[in-house]
């Protein structure tokens, strides 16, 4: 039996070795290794082997069976691989693949929002948010806008049927800070959408972002607030950036200012833009707050705070030097592939 099984496997070996292809490599397989293969068979006559040479012929019909078992799995894999090898013939992976679509990129806009968050979030400002349905109490009365202000006209604002309104500002998000807050200090920043009911051009959108700014303490002062806001601008715009305040008017502030820079393009007359309104928290603001909170955090002149807020879309088409504001909508890849 010895005997048999070694020209067996001799046989076996001699035969895979010419099988190329998978029918003669699966025919080959169902004759030796088959329920009525010639293995099978022969290990049918262990039954017969006496029982002292029974381990000797065990272990041999092993050896077959594993020998011819790998000689099978070693054709098939190199069967497949050549077939992977035709497959892919007459393709040239050295040259350059096709362009398809890029990695994307991060919207202008909100590359500015998060420069101008991460900038003041060094200076220790923390974000704050509000609904952008507001009140009108949050939009305009607690902010010291009389009722015939032109900001709460029908024509500007967009008004809900139940009263409320879009925010025409972040400003709203001020006075949901100090309606709750525990303590002092008070140093947050909100970006975020307004809306106003603009004729769409150039430079108009009916919603655009805005980001408030608001600090408030025992002893906030002017300084404060121009070193801050000097800083911040310097940060966006470059060291040399020329900042100037200009007092304007405000129903929430006083003193207001706007905020310009002075804008130097090559090859033309350098201009002053405005990029910002803020100012000194009118005491009216922290009484009517205090009213309606019920205790003395803000209340009887304790405290002084300064406000800001500035136009993201402005920021970033000064930045960029982008002339008109729907390209920030729009996403067109020719735009937004600019900034990549
Ligand atoms: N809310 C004002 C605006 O939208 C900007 C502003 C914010 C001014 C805070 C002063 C203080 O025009």
């Amino acid at each position: 039996m010895l005997a048999q099984l070694d020209s067996l496997k001799a046989e076996a070996l001699a035969i895979l070795a010419t099988a190329n292809d998978e029918a003669a490599l699966e025919a080959a397989r169902v004759n030796f290794l088959g329920k009525k293969g010639s293995l099978t068979t022969l290990s049918a006559g262990m039954r017969d082997v006496p029982v002292d040479q029974k381990k000797e012929v065990g272990a041999k019909l092993n050896e077959v069976r594993i020998a011819i078992t790998e000689a099978i799995e070693s054709k098939q894999a190199a069967l497949q691989s050549a077939k992977d090898a035709a497959s892919v013939a007459g393709i040239d992976a050295t040259l350059p693949g096709r362009p398809g679509y890029g990695v994307g990129t991060l919207h202008p806009l909100t590359k500015i929002r998060d420069l101008a968050v991460s900038t003041l979030r060094r200076m220790g400002f923390v974000l704050a948010e509000g609904p952008e349905i507001e009140t009108e109490w949050h939009c305009f009365d607690a902010l010291n806008t009389p009722a015939d202000h032109p900001a709460r006209n029908e024509k500007d604002t967009f008004y809900l049927p139940d009263g409320r309104l879009l925010r025409t500002h972040t400003s709203s998000v001020q006075v949901r800070t100090m309606e709750s807050v525990k303590s002092l200090p008070i140093r947050i920043i909100a970006p975020g959408a307004a809306y106003r009911r603009d004729e769409i051009d150039a430079t108009h959108l009916s919603v655009f972002n805005q980001l408030e700014g608001l600090y408030v303490d025992k002893e906030v002062s002017l300084a404060d607030l121009k070193g801050t806001l000097e800083f911040f601008f310097r940060e966006i715009f470059g060291p040399q950036t020329k900042v100037r305040f200009r007092p304007h008017f405000f129903p929430f502030t006083e003193p207001s200012f706007e905020i310009d820079i002075l804008l130097e393009v090559k090859g033309k007359e350098p201009r002053w833009i405005e990029i910002a309104g803020c100012g000194m928290v009118d005491p009216a603001v922290f009484d009517e707050i205090a009213k309606k909170r019920g205790d003395d955090l803000l209340g009887g002149e304790k405290v002084t705070g300064f406000a800001f807020g500035l136009g993201l879309d402005r920021l970033a088409m000064i930045l960029h030097g982008i002339t008109d504001i729907r390209h920030l909508i729009e996403n067109d890849t020719r735009f937004l592939g600019q900034f990549a």
